[in-house]
């Protein structure tokens, strides 16, 4: 793999400014946001004003704990467009993310909105090895998901050839890697997978490719994915976190050069991280959910937003902003197995570390009796797609979890192409607990 570590000169200076820099600007931009939310949106100021607490009282950056969160269901209970902050004439842009029950979360961005965004993607690209110049394939979702949009326009601000092909019709994404020849990939890791098996049955070396840059996110993979796909395609592969209610892909990027974890771009956006259960703010380095404030948003400011993402923050290393650790679950995706904690990205690990098995996995939840069951669809490589060879795998995953994880498992070996393929987040979980 190429060294593609961007020249000091061509950060954003704020990157690798001094932490007092930064705090300072943190806070002057968060006493603005917090003052922007309470004058222009009803919600904000009811609930402060419910709280006792108003943006004059911020005077410290902690002082923010003071202010009450922000759910996923009160973007649900202003729908649509009850949090904008703006006049609706002033939103350019609108998305939403579908959500698997009820009404769309939706979101509303102002021009300023949309030019921030760009320029953090923008940097974020940057900070994954691209380069403007650079062709770019786009395999996120193009509409009202905010990946393809999103790594759209930062791709053309960072000065690259885009290529915006979307998700889906896996043969052309790999007919067009090879005819326009783009160095990075934007896709979901699960995507890529599939377009990794798309290379194969073409008979084209995936290691032959021009890619050198993969930028995955939008849902969790572990470190164990990211050495199978740097592997596979010979290139870099950089972890992209965000999420829609906070702005869409960009607000947090790992460094090529480090690998360790998102940087988050906190000249934007505020991280806390919390106990989840009694709402507690936790020092750094402590394991809880993550919670955003953001510090520039004009259309939809969000004061303290409940992640459910569970991570920790760490101190900056290839820039002076701090890092969360790379997500490995959501608390909407744990699954307490008779009693015990499990997160798909778990069964991900120990799927990735058993021989003879493909990266693809779907996880079933049933009733066994009165108790919870967990079922483990994978399926084997083509080259060891025997009876002999599945038996032996489903033997090893079997202990493998048991071992690592703790809970016992049902695993299902199928052959190669059985388990369901994503064009965009996988869906890992299949409850069917209330099915009998
Ligand atoms: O998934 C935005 C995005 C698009 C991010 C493209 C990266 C690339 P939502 O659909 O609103 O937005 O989903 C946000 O997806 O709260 C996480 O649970 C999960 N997620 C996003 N990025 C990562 C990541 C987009 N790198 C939700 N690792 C978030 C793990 C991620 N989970």
């Amino acid at each position: 793999m190429k060294d593609l570590t961007p020249r000091k000169e061509d950060l954003d200076p704020i990157e690798i400014a001094s932490i007092d820099e930064i705090r300072a600007l943190q806070l002057e931009r968060l006493r603005w946001s917090v003052r922007h939310a309470y004058d222009n949106v009803p919600m904000y100021r009811q609930r402060f004003d419910e709280a006792g607490v108003h943006p004059d009282d911020l005077q410290q950056l902690s002082d923010l704990a003071k202010f009450p969160f922000t759910y996923k269901n009160d973007l649900r209970d202003n729908y649509p467009f009850g949090l904008f902050a703006v006049p609706r004439e002033q939103i350019i842009r609108i998305h939403a993310s579908s959500g698997t029950t009820g009404k769309p979360t939706v979101v509303g961005y102002t021009r300023n909105d949309i030019d921030n965004w760009a320029n953090l993607v923008a940097r974020s690209m940057r900070a994954s090895g691209t380069r403007p110049g650079d062709i770019v394939h786009i395999a996120y979702g193009y509409g009202l998901f905010t990946g393809g949009l999103g790594a759209h326009y930062g791709a053309e601000r960072l000065g690259c050839t885009v290529v915006p092909v979307s998700g889906g019709m896996t043969e052309r994404q790999v007919r067009l890697i090879n005819d326009f020849k783009p160095t990075t990939i934007m896709v979901t890791p699960s995507y890529m997978l599939n377009i990794l098996e798309q290379f194969h049955k073409m008979g084209l070396d995936p290691r032959e490719s021009s890619l050198q840059v993969g930028i995955f996110g939008a849902e969790p993979w572990t470190d164990a994915m990211r050495k199978e796909m740097e592997e596979a395609f010979d290139m870099h592969a950089v972890d992209i976190y965000g999420l829609s209610e906070i702005m869409g892909p960009g607000v947090a990027n790992e460094c090529v050069e480090t690998k360790d974890g998102p940087v988050i771009w906190e000249d934007h956006f505020y991280p806390e991280i919390i106990d989840p259960e009694t709402g507690e703010v936790l020092p750094d380095g402590e394991l809880g959910e993550l919670v955003f404030t953001t510090l520039t948003k004009e259309g939809l400011p969000m004061i303290r937003y409940r992640t459910r993402d569970l991570t920790r923050l760490l101190p900056g290393t290839a820039r002076s902003m701090r890092r969360m650790e790379k997500i490995t679950g959501r608390s909407d995706d744990m699954i307490i197995l008779r009693g015990v904690n499990v997160f798909p990205s778990q069964i991900e690990e120990q799927l990735m570390a058993t021989g003879g098995l493909a990266p693809h996995y779907q996880i079933e939840l049933y009733k066994s009796g009165r108790m919870d069951a967990m079922r483990v669809y994978v399926e084997a490589n083509p080259d060891a797609a025997d009876e002999l060879s599945k038996t032996a795998a489903a033997r090893m995953l079997t202990k493998r979890i048991k071992d690592n994880v703790g809970v016992s498992t049902e695993i299902i070996v199928g052959d190669p192409g059985s388990v369901a393929r994503s064009e965009g987040k996988a869906k890992r979980v299949v409850d069917n607990r209330d099915k009998g």
